[in-house]
């Protein structure tokens, strides 16, 4: 592992524009630099490059963050691997510190196992390239397929020869493990016989290209071989979060900010051949969570394109209303009879492809909803099961407005008054939020911590907590004075104030009594980890938001570091606030510290006057006096605490 040291000479070293700069090419404008969107197609640049806040902002798709997670969003790099790559940008020596033995095992085992498949890998090529059985047999094989030989290499296709144990005669020559080979299930389990023989060979590359397992298909005809054979599951190689080609199309789902999924092998290698390069497939499963967040990282836009009979299409529609709940845009694609896109593109070439996927494309739920309506002619059960069906797909939405168009659209498509469909999906939507609350009741922390929670079966609705504030429209509550609690924390958390406290443990001691009442539920969850981590004797710092965990988090401190010194666009008429003569805030963290906590209490305590002068009322119709003296006096020590904090303070705060 890095030492923290090392790691902090590195954020020390890096300027972020001089990262950035080896993927996109920027201009100066003013004391920023400007650039086209790696991250989202665009004509105009909206990339902005801070040097001075060292962080990159795009104001078109929103991304955003330091040199770090740019790698680790343009590069795919893990947090060690971006660290590592710009500690030799930057000429740093890189300090580590011992793992435990079972992480140091760990990652020596993946490491083994990528280093097998790499020279395994090299001999299917061999065997391919360099004898005269592979060119014979197996390229022939690949070239009556209509694939290149560039293509070939960019995808690393090879050849097993049908040979009792080639590979492993191979590995023991090369003093490779044998004992590694069965465990990426290159070989059978007694190391006595090769796992793939006769057949022409796929190479399964994760996302930063390296060979993770393998499939070979056969050549043969023959019904009662399978026809692709494919490695088992290994520490490097989880089926369930490997899409096939996405290392090949990660750049171009970026740049056109769409992904196209397509079933096999073939149509990926295919498209991408004929320069449809965003393609990936799942090889021939129905799409997984994991699948659908790396697509989800890379673009909101997925194209499906499917080819066979509807029996199979309506299964495979089945799985699909995960993708809706990740507010993924599906649409969907019918190929025309008897075409797979790797014979229709090899058939009427890009261009043509291109158009017959434009035009045909539909979206999914307007889809599955015509498609399903075909089999209920007439027969009112089977409809509502399907107005049911389509109700769930609906539901799982977490857009508002996106549902009430499809509520319209299919209202309409179902025949069914939309007020009924609406009603509906709001009963559904109600009954997972109980149950949502209920998982969360009895285990508060898996519920709303884990981002990779397991798929729920019920309509799972996305948890406040992960849900990035509206930078518009955030009048809400008490919003403003909530986010400026934390724009502290994020800008100055770990400055230290003249009493030789943190600006943090100003902040968090002052409003302890409070954490728990924040209006907005992300602000409220920071809070409380930075006063958690206080607790155990750290100090949250810009770091420490950056590279949190959580996307959202990463994202709020972003934005609050670009954003100018901003108040509530009422609070200089609201408390009379003296904010003549401002310092920047920059150097004047302290008295802003100050003024954002005061503020923050007033607000809260305002509230709590109205909840007890509702009360009062109350007691009062109720003619209940012991309650009613107990509120007024509650009422009472509000107001004095109100006007105590505007004496210290010297703001005018009006009595309630
Ligand atoms: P070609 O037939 O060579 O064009 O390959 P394809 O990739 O078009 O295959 P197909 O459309 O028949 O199947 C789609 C995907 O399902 C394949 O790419 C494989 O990932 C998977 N698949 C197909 N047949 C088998 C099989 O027999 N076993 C396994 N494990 N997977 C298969
Ligand atoms: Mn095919």
């Amino acid at each position: 592992m890095i030492t923290a040291k090392t790691v902090r000479e590195i954020l020390d070293a890096v300027r972020i524009e001089e990262v950035i700069e080896d993927f996109v090419s920027l201009r100066r404008r003013g004391v920023n630099l400007i650039g086209l969107c790696p991250f989202h197609h665009e004509k105009t640049p909206s990339f902005n490059v801070n040097p001075t806040r060292n962080i990159f902002k795009c104001f078109g798709c929103g991304k955003a963050g330091d040199a770090v997670t740019f790698l680790r969003e343009h590069e795919q790099f893990t947090y060690p691997e971006a660290l590592r790559w710009l500690a030799k940008k930057y000429n740093i020596e890189i300090e580590e510190v011992e793992l435990t033995p079972e992480q140091r095992a760990a990652d020596q085992m993946a490491e083994s196992l990528y280093i097998v498949n790499d020279f395994a890998l090299k001999h299917f090529q061999e065997q391919l390239f360099d004898t005269d059985e592979g060119k014979s047999v197996a390229l022939q094989y690949f070239r009556q397929r209509g694939l290149r030989e560039e293509t070939i290499r960019t995808f690393g296709l090879g050849y097993a020869p049908d040979l009792r144990d080639l590979l492993l005669q191979r590995a023991r020559a090369t003093g490779h493990s044998v004992e590694l080979l069965k465990k990426t299930g290159l070989s059978s389990a007694d190391g006595s016989r090769d796992f793939f023989r006769g057949r022409v060979m796929f190479a399964i590359h994760n996302l930063s290209g390296k060979v993770a397992a393998f499939a070979g298909r056969t050549m043969s005809n023959d019904k009662t071989v399978p026809k692709y054979i494919n490695s088992p599951e290994t520490e490097i190689y989880v089926k369930n979060k490997t899409l096939y080609g996405a290392y090949q199309a990660k750049k171009a789902i970026r740049q056109q900010d769409e992904c196209i999924l397509v079933e096999g092998y073939m149509d990926v290698i295919s498209l991408y051949q004929a320069g449809i390069e965003n393609v990936v497939a799942s090889s021939g499963t129905s799409l997984t969570e994991g699948q659908l967040n790396l697509i989800r990282r890379n673009t909101n836009n997925l194209k499906i394109l499917y080819d066979g009979d509807p029996a199979g299409i309506k299964a495979a529609l089945r799985g699909l209303d995960l993708a809706l709940e990740q507010d993924l845009n599906v649409r969907i694609v019918l190929l025309p009879e008897g075409e797979d896109p790797d014979s229709y593109v090899q058939k009427v070439g890009s261009e043509a492809f291109l158009e017959y996927v434009a035009r045909e494309a539909k979206d999914f739920i307007l889809f599955k909803t015509r498609l399903l309506l075909e089999d209920t002619k007439g027969d009112p059960i089977k409809k509502s099961s399907l107005v049911k069906d389509i109700v769930a797909s609906i539901a799982r939405i977490p857009d508002p407005i996106k549902r009430s168009v499809y509520q319209k659209e299919c209202a309409s498509l179902l025949d069914v008054a939309e007020p009924a469909l609406v009603e509906e999906t709001n009963k559904l939507i109600t009954q997972s939020l109980k149950k949502q609350e209920e998982r969360k009741a009895r285990a508060p922390e898996a519920a709303s911590d884990s981002p990779d929670a397991q798929p729920n079966p019920e309509v799972p609705v996305e948890d406040p907590a992960f849900v990035r504030p509206r930078e518009k429209n955030m009048a809400r509550g008490d919003e403003y004075q909530e986010r400026d609690i934390i724009r502290l924390l994020v800008q100055f958390g770990s400055q230290t104030l003249p009493e030789g406290i943190s600006v943090a443990e100003y902040i968090l001691a002052d409003i302890e009594d409070s954490l728990g009442n924040f209006d907005n539920p992300l602000y409220g969850k920071i809070a409380t980890e930075c006063h958690d981590l206080l607790f155990q004797g750290r100090t949250p710092d810009v770091e420490f938001f950056l590279q949190h965990d959580n996307p959202a988090v990463r994202e709020l401190a972003v934005d609050l570091m670009s954003s100018a010194w901003e108040l509530s666009p009422n609070w200089e008429e609201r408390y009379n606030y003296p904010l003549q003569n401002q310092k920047p805030p920059e150097e004047n963290f302290d008295l802003d510290a100050r003024k954002a906590v005061d503020l923050f209490k007033i607000r809260k305590i305002e509230k709590m006057i109205q909840v007890m002068k509702t009360r009062i009322q109350a007691a009062e119709k109720e003619q209940d006096d012991e309650l009613w003296t107990r509120y007024m006096k509650i009422l009472m020590k509000l107001n004095e605490t109100l006007a105590e904090i505007g004496r210290k303070s010297g703001m005018v705060v009006r009595p309630k």
